[in-house]
Formats: structure tokens, C-alpha cells, sequence
């Protein structure tokens, strides 16, 4: 679990986090969503100690991050995984060597050893024999994977995300979002993703903090957050009309009232011409 109570961050005078508190669940995988520029990263990157948050506390599994020394931050750095944006893969070095880094900077592991657990990851990610390979020889997908297997080469108690899908298409999205998923419940994970892609909260929001402008605007499950009220996360959510009816509908056939086709039809109907590819119209 890790505890997030009244983080702010500012750069000079400008206030990026506000006032953000959050508990991230274990063996669950949390995200944290809102517009571009919303905060997500910043408050990441305060959550890891990347950054150095001018208020508040993170706790993690109720032990005060934010307050301690050096040594002990480094005790819990190497209980956290994270997946950066863009995947930050050393482009020199060979998808074996970078996945190896994080075991040769805090273990005393022999090179043997150390190869062995390489494999293992890499299998776990579905890369076997791609050792030798260079990131430049891989596909958007695979280079995530491969950041995926170096995030939890050091068994990970905390694992975050930064945009794990950004560049990737639909269906590549989808293998990701559910190898991050499953990793999160095989190894009973505290995981943190940031995303701005609703396909992801969908499939695997337990627990979704929505950020706006800094704060935390809304937080809830997946369920909930189909039938939420607020006005800012529903416009951020359903930014397409279609959704917005899809909205309407699930709402309306949950209170009964959608009774008969023709109702559902004249719904539907309302939306046609955005359905429609338009090299088909
Ligand atoms: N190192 C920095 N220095 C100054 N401003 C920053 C820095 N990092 C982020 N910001 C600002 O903080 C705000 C939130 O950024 P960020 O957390 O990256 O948003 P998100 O990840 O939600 O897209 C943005 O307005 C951004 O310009
Ligand atoms: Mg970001």
C-alpha cells in the first residue's frame, strides 16, 4: 500500500499539485488519470522521490518516505519497479544488459545468477531469445515489454507506469495493459499507472484517481466512474458524443427505463452519422 496525504508541488511560483491525498492498494493496479497536464507525472515522480515535494507525506506500507535518510530511501527504491515513459531504454545496450543493470547497481549476484533471472523476465514478458538484440531492433510493444521485464527484474513490491501505452496502437495497448495487470496480481503488486487512455481504466482500474489542474477531482472504481456525476471527469471522459450516449444509455437501462428496441434505436440514431467510417457516408 502506499499512502499519498496532502502532497504540493511547485515549480517557482507556479503550483503543479495542490493538495493530493491517496491510497494506492495493494495487489491492485491504481491509476491515476486527467488531461495532459493534469499533474500525473509530477505527482509520480514525487511519489518515487525523483522529486522533492514541497508538502505532505508518502508512506509506504505505513513507513514515512518523505522522511527519510538517503539510506533508507534507498532501501525502498529498490522495492519500486517503474516503466518511464517512453520505455528508457539504454539504446547501447543489448535488451539482456539493460534488463541485467538494475541486478548489477544493488545486488552482488554472480553473472550467472544474474542471467538466469534475466530469462526468467524475459520469458515472463513473452521476449525469450531476444537477448542479444538492441532496442533499435524492436518493435514500440516489445520495447515496452522489455521495460516491463526490467521494472520487475528486482521483485518489486511497487511498480509504476508513466503513460505505458503512449505511441502504441489499440490491440499492442491492450497486451500491455493486461501484462501489467497480471504481474500486479501474480506478485501481489502496489501498482501505479498514469494514462490518459480510457481503454486502460476500463480494463484494469481497480482504484482510478482522476487529476484536474493539480487536484484530485474524483476518485472511484470503474463502475462508478461509468456512473459519476461530476461534471469534469465526465467531460474528460466521454469527450465523444457517442460515448456521452453510450453514457445516457447504460444509466437509463440500469434505472428500467429503456423498455422496448425502438427507444434504444432512437438513441442510437441520434449519433448515426459520427458511427459511420467516412469514406462509407
Ligand atoms: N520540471 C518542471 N519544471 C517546471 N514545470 C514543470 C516541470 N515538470 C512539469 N511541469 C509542469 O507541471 C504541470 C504538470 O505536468 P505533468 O505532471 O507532466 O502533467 P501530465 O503528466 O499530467 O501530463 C505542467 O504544467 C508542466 O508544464
Ligand atoms: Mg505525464
Amino acid at each position: 500500500m502506499i499512502e499519498v496525504k496532502n502532497i504540493k508541488k511547485t515549480f517557482g511560483d507556479k503550483t503543479v499539485i495542490e493538495d493530493v491525498s491517496a491510497v494506492m492498494k495493494a495487489g491492485q493496479c491504481n491509476l491515476i488519470i486527467g488531461a495532459s497536464g493534469s499533474g500525473k507525472t509530477v505527482l509520480m515522480k514525487c511519489m518515487v522521490g525523483l522529486f522533492e515535494p514541497d508538502g505532505g507525506h508518502v508512506l509506504y506500507s505505513g513507513q514515512d518516505f518523505t522522511a527519510m535518510s538517503n539510506e533508507e530511501k534507498t532501501e525502498i527504491r529498490k522495492e519500486i519497479g517503474m516503466l518511464f515513459q517512453g520505455s528508457a531504454l539504454f539504446d547501447s545496450l543489448t535488451v539482456e544488459q539493460n534488463i541485467m543493470f538494475p541486478l548489477s547497481m544493488f545486488t552482488t549476484w554472480s553473472h550467472k545468477k544474474k542471467l538466469d533471472r534475466v530469462n526468467e523476465v524475459l520469458a515472463r514478458v513473452n521476449l525469450v531469445d531476444t537477448n542479444k538484440k538492441y532496442p533499435a531492433e524492436l518493435s514500440g510493444g516489445m520495447k515496452k515489454r522489455v521495460g516491463i521485464a526490467r521494472a520487475i527484474v528486482l521483485n518489486p513490491k511497487y511498480l509504476f507506469c508513466d503513460e505505458p501505452n503512449s505511441g502504441l496502437d489499440p490491440q499492442t495497448s491492450l497486451v500491455i495493459d493486461r501484462l501489467i495487470k497480471e504481474i500486479t496480481l501474480e506478485y501481489n503488486i502496489t501498482t501505479v499507472v498514469n494514462t490518459h487512455d480510457m481503454n486502460s481504466v476500463m480494463e484494469i482500474g481497480n482504484y482510478i484517481l482522476y487529476m484536474y489542474k493539480g487536484n484530485k477531482e474524483w476518485e472511484g472504481n470503474k463502475k462508478e466512474i461509468i456512473f459519476s456525476k461530476n461534471q469534469r471527469l465526465n467531460d474528460f471522459i466521454f469527450a465523444s458524443e457517442f460515448l456521452q450516449d453510450a453514457k445516457d444509455m447504460r444509466m437509463l437501462e440500469e434505472a428500467g427505463k429503456i423498455s422496448d428496441d425502438r427507444n434504444m434505436d432512437e438513441m442510437l440514431d441520434k449519433d448515426a452519422p459520427s458511427l459511420v467510417p467516412p469514406d462509407e457516408e
